[in-house]
């Protein structure tokens, strides 16, 4: 069981005196970020502000070990097979564009997705089909969206990359990651996961799952912004092209020619944000000392009272299944006909509560619904029973004022 008390201690800003205290539920958005990872990032900028892996100096030498130390951690982490796998990047986003634009895809080629990808799941296959003609195609869902393997099935025979979301930001449903992985391989497809979501909140076995490519965010996993990683078997590594290239990427260039250092850091085009990924390998350290059973129980436990209120009031619509306990920390709700945005604003404003409102940069999800938008509560380990209620309160009076 989580001792929520003291978790709330390690957050600065949960320890605002005043009512300053937010209650927030946007971590779905970004995560809250623990002190020890702000100290870490500025413990960089105020005592070794150098560059790694150039440097011949004590600073530099420093920056270089704790860029490694993140590097080994996170492939602990994530069960990667050894730490060269793991490329920083700045984001889940830029690691689907740097699958998208390595992978050497061509004309005819098919990507196939689910029918909730995010935009940066989304985008990047669009824009190749406009700029070399590869086919996107969507798997059909469930009606209550959830995957259909066998609408999978149906589809995998030729297709080259399967890329789906691994935990849907939408209405917080974990695909079936293995089963999808193991079908795509017996017809030849490679898998990409989009893990932004789900990471922070279950464990992630790369090897288990035999998954090609990964990629995920710091900042939903008490990192900072501008943080991320994009993992890939080593193997496959080897055969992708880089996609941002310039300096730190290559062994010697001279006017006509150039020769890439090996896996990383070929990838890994200039200066890094060295404080971002000190700061992610606290933020690793951070999370790796809790159970992700005792994560999910705690977040299922206030997500079914939330769920449970939900079904009382008759407008309300939650997105995804009914059970609390197949959404993970996610409540995704919207009422016919009104704008949720108004929801949110009221909700921040008479009780300092931080719900996101909006189409979650799942808009082509909500277009194919025509639903004008919705109101996301997201929980992790800080939140508490307390908070649930007063959301719950303030949201009946909320409903009864509009
Ligand atoms: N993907 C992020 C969210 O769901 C931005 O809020």
């Amino acid at each position: 069981m989580l001792n929520t008390d003291k978790i709330r201690a390690d957050f600065n800003i949960l320890t605002q005196k005043d009512g300053k205290t937010p209650i927030y539920f946007d971590s779905a958005c970004m995560s809250l970020k623990p002190n020890k990872v702000v100290e870490a990032m500025n413990d960089y900028y105020f005592n070794y502000p150098a560059c790694a892996g150039r440097s011949s100096h004590k600073l530099g030498d420093k920056v270089t070990k704790k860029v490694k130390e993140t590097r080994q951690l996170i492939a602990k982490f994530i069960n990667a097979n050894n730490e060269n796998e793991i490329i920083f990047t700045r984001n889940t986003t830029e690691g689907i564009n740097l699958l998208a634009n390595s992978l050497g895809l061509r004309k005819g080629d098919i990507v196939l997705i689910s029918n909730k990808e995010h935009n940066s799941n989304l985008i990047p296959w669009l824009l190749l089909r406009d700029k070399i003609g590869i086919a996107v195609k969507i798997i059909p869902a469930n009606k209550d969206d959830s995957f259909n393997l066998n609408n999978f099935s149906e589809l995998i025979n030729g297709v080259k990359l399967v890329s789906i979301v691994h935990t849907s930001n939408l209405d917080g449903v974990t695909n079936p990651a293995k089963e999808i992985i193991e079908i795509a391989h017996k017809n030849n497809a490679l898998v990409f996961l989009d893990a932004a979501q789900g990471i922070p909140h279950k464990k992630i076995d790369v090897q288990d799952l035999n998954v090609d490519f990964l990629a995920f965010s710091g900042h939903k996993m008490f990192g900072p912004t501008g943080t991320g990683v994009f993992y890939g078997k080593y193997k496959l590594l080897e055969k992708l092209e880089p996609f941002i290239v310039g300096g730190d990427t290559v062994e010697f260039s001279t006017y006509e020619d150039y020769k890439f250092l090996p896996i990383p850091e070929k990838f890994e085009a200039g200066l890094q944000d060295y404080a971002g990924i000190i700061g992610l390998g606290e933020a690793v350290k951070y999370l790796s000392q809790f159970d992700f059973n005792d994560i999910a129980e705690h977040e299922l436990k206030l997500n079914a009272y939330i769920t449970t209120e939900l079904q009382k009031i008759p407008q309300i619509k939650i997105i995804g299944p009914e059970d609390a306990k197949d959404r993970t920390g996610i409540i995704n709700f919207y009422i016919d006909g009104a704008d949720m945005h108004k929801f949110a604003i009221m909700l921040d404003e008479m009780a300092n509560i931080s719900i996101r409102s909006g189409q979650h940069c799942v808009h082509s999800w909500f277009n194919s619904k025509k639903i004008f938008n919705s109101a996301r509560v997201s929980l992790f380990l800080y939140n508490t029973m307390e908070e649930a209620e007063t959301f719950i309160t303030n949201l009946n009076k909320i409903i009864k004022i509009l």
